[in-house]
């Protein structure tokens, strides 16, 4: 038996990771060996195969319930042995993957080796920042770099697939997955789903550093009604590929492997049994030639949703629609073979979705390495690379909110002076746990520096005076702690207050009713600020919170979801001014849940209170305009927006031309340049993200008031400047229009570079026949 050679060592692992990040620039995509070759493999082993063989590779178990309380089958490693499985996860050693391996190999009759899949979600034992959080970084490149360090780490141990990344536009804070995804913009979200599928997969798949991505939920499980998890959706057919099948197209067209089809309905059809969106979209339409696996025990659950009455019944509507592998519902392998033997399967179906498995099997080159070596018993998450890469991603997720005034200056950055007096307050200040986040994976809370440590730390080194009390608990109501709390602000100068939710408050099934902050931690917010003491509020959540009265009454909030191992030292220099605060937010934070659902790309009524960018103004009575009676129709925070410790300006934004044809536009013939001069006016570096916006009217359907089309991060030493310049072709000016065609359509274009979706002066395009 041949077992892989994987670097064991922390050196080799680092070193392994220099010259993986090295070589995987921007352009890499995930490529499969010679196609010819993996097809030939791929026939050879189709044509010897049962039909129970073949059903085997289309099932996917857990290993807890192979063999603990979960149990779905009583027979799981007979099943391994005998070649009716073709994947395990949540296997998470490389013993256990080499142990299961063995069975697999040495035990079927055909040998083919198990592809083993996990939960790889914001590192593996490295924990990055929430997906929401490295999104706010606007930084796909850096993105890039945590899923190839987390592909390194997770295919160390035998693990070749990750159920990552979930690309699911959300635009209700209330669902809890919004933690997992990047945002509320398909834009942002299609180029954060290629930079996973870049990191993941590698430059080559069969690079024993490489796991297969898999995009999810497929698809529209991000609209989930009330933002209840797993909840019914309605979506036309042209938002369905205006705003949330981009980011899955994205995924498909950088080589992502598989996706995964979601829970939710979708207009009354399953997403687990939706012929439309698996087979006519995705296989037909995009060409994916990966597989997709369901989510957990979904195909089970389409009885319960109503569209079969029976086991064999759900098994074959799912497998018709398109979904290829069973993911824990135990239905493909006890009935697919008889299905295809009465002729209610056809066969065609059958050796199709076994062939898009075992070809990313022969390309991941597992019957040549189906081994990993134990790697030594040392902590990944201890390497100085690591640690570097922890610290880098944490500081671009946070958001600086607020930074007014208190006295002459800002409140942020402190300064670490001598004798300063401190005062860290709250529940969240020492959460090693929460820091993690949900699907924190192999994450562990004792690699965690806290804000208390690493603040304990700087106050030590740079002799400033630090108090602490944590005031009360997460979802606490005793106000016991206040008064020491209020105590330890009276005796500051300044008071640095982490709040927020606890790490596991969002992801899976994890949907608020409310916004706020849980418990009373709002009370001790108003108790401290009421000491007059100059107060930081650092948030730590998994999704936007509404929090309208910090946002007048304390002078500095900073955003910082929750950012992983390194989120003390991170926020530590974040907050004393080493590391510039860069991230911009990807979703709009409302000000109450009455609110949501609220997303900036939305579009115009016949009655708006504002023409969103000054156009159009309405004529109505200011009575009878769109909005609330108690409330504003704005969000407290836009997307895109984030302060710096310096400041910015914008010249006006030049247009290459004021007229473009749109014939010429969708033969892919020309393009528009957009460009604006961005100069740092501060006294600071510091980076800025420059958005480009536009809007296009007079066209066949309606138009959202503004669209993200292109962004860029620029680091700007003070008084510098730089030009940043965009294209607009065909992939960025077309949308579905009424012919539900994607299609460049004659209108007037308004374009424009704005720091954040709420500013900018818009230049005129017309985009002739
Ligand atoms: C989740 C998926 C996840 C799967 C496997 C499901 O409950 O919805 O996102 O990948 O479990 O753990």
């Amino acid at each position: 038996m041949k077992t892989h050679r994987t670097p064991s060592s922390p050196a080799a692992l680092a070193l392994l990771l220099l010259a993986t990040t090295l070589s995987c620039g921007p352009s890499v995509r995930g490529a499969e060996p010679a196609r010819a070759s993996v097809d030939a493999r791929v026939e050879e082993l189709l044509g010897q195969m049962t039909l129970e063989e073949k059903a085997g590779q289309l099932n996917q178990l857990s290993v807890g319930s192979l063999t603990g309380p979960a149990r779905i089958v009583t027979n799981g490693e007979e099943l391994v042995r005998g070649g009716r499985v073709g994947s395990l996860f949540n296997a998470v050693t490389a013993r256990e993957t080499n142990d299961y391996q063995k069975m697999a190999i040495d035990g079927s009759r055909l040998h083919v080796p198990i592809l083993f899949g996990l939960d790889v979600i914001h590192g593996f034992r490295t924990v990055f920042p929430i997906p929401l959080g490295l999104s706010a970084s606007w930084d796909p490149d850096l993105v890039e770099r945590t899923a190839r360090w987390a592909a390194i780490e997770a295919s160390s141990q035998g693990i070749r697939w990750t159920f990552s990344p979930m690309v699911d536009i959300a635009r209700d804070p209330r669902w809890g997955r919004i933690a997992e995804g990047a945002g509320e913009d398909p834009y942002l979200g299609a180029a954060f789903a290629r930079a996973y599928v870049r990191g993941y997969q590698g430059a080559r798949l069969d690079d024993p550093s490489s796991i297969i991505a898999c995009a999810k939920h497929y698809v529209g499980y991000g609209a989930a009604e009330g933002g209840r998890d797993y909840n019914t959706t309605e979506i036309s057919e042209r938002t369905l590929r205006g705003v949330y099948l981009p980011p899955f197209h994205a995924a498909v067209d950088a080589g992502a492997g598989t996706l995964m089809s979601a829970f939710n309905s979708l207009d009354g059809v399953p997403s687990s049994a939706n012929a439309f969106t698996l087979t006519q979209v995705l296989k037909h339409e995009w060409g994916f030639r990966g597989f997709v696996v369901s989510d957990w025990t979904s195909i089970r659950e389409i009885m319960l949703h109503g569209i079969a009455n029976d086991e064999a019944t759900a098994a074959r509507k799912s497998f018709l629609a398109g979904v290829d592998m069973d993911m824990q519902s135990n239905l493909y392998l006890p009935f697919l073979p008889d299905l295809v033997r009465s002729g209610l399967v056809p066969m065609d179906r059958l050796d199709d979705a076994v062939r898009r498995v075992l070809r990313l099997k022969v390309s991941l080159g597992l019957f040549e390495r189906p081994y990993v070596e134990v790697p030594a018993d040392s902590n990944p998450a201890d390497l100085p690379e690591s640690r570097a890469l922890a610290l880098r991603a944490a500081e671009e997720s946070f958001v600086l909110l607020e930074n007014r005034r208190v006295g002459r200056a800002p409140l942020l950055p402190l300064s670490p002076a001598r004798g300063l007096k401190l005062a860290l307050i709250g529940p969240m200040a020492d959460g090693a746990e929460d820091m993690l986040g949900s699907w924190s994976g192999q994450g562990e809370s004792r690699d965690v520096v806290t804000l208390r440590r690493a603040l304990a730390e700087r106050a030590k080194h740079d002799g400033m005076r630090l108090s602490f009390a944590r005031g009360t608990d997460v979802s606490g109501h005793s106000s016991v702690g206040f008064a020491e709390a209020v105590e330890a602000a009276r005796g500051a100068e300044v008071v640095v207050l982490a709040l927020g939710e606890s790490g596991k408050s969002s992801g899976e099934a994890s949907s608020r009713s409310r916004l706020d902050l849980p418990g009373n931690q709002q009370e001790l917010l108003e108790a401290v600020t009421g000491t007059g003491k100059p107060v930081v509020l650092v948030v730590f959540s998994g999704r936007p919170l509404a929090l309208p009265w910090a946002s007048e009454h304390v002078p500095a909030i900073l955003m910082a979801w929750f950012p992983g191992l390194q989120a003390g030292p991170a926020l530590v220099e974040t907050l004393f001014g080493d590391s510039d605060p860069s991230g911009r937010l990807t979703v709009s934070v409302p000000r109450s849940v009455g609110q949501v659902p609220i997303y900036y790309n939305s579009l115009n009524t016949g009655r708006p209170r504002i023409d969103p960018i000054g156009l159009g103004s309405t004529k109505a009575d200011p009575y009878y305009v769109t909005g609330y009676l108690d409330e504003t129709s704005t969000p407290l925070y836009p997307f895109g927006h984030g302060l710096s410790y310096t400041a910015f300006s914008y010249s006006p934004v030049h247009v290459s031309t004021a007229e473009i044809s749109a014939a010429s536009l969708n033969a892919g013939k020309d393009s528009l340049t957009v460009s604006a001069e961005i100069r740092n006016t501060g006294t600071r570096e510091g980076t800025e993200t420059a958005q480009l916006y536009v809007r296009i009217r007079g066209t066949s359907v309606a138009r959202p008031v503004k669209e993200l089309k292109g962004f860029q991060r620029v680091r700007l030493a003070p008084g510098d400047s730089r030009r940043v310049e965009f294209k607009l072709g065909r992939d960025e000016l077309s949308f579905w229009n009424i012919n539900m065609e994607d299609a460049v359509e004659a209108g007037s274009l308004y374009v424009w570079v704005a720091p954040d979706c709420e500013q900018g002066q818009p230049a005129k395009v017309e985009i002739v026949q």
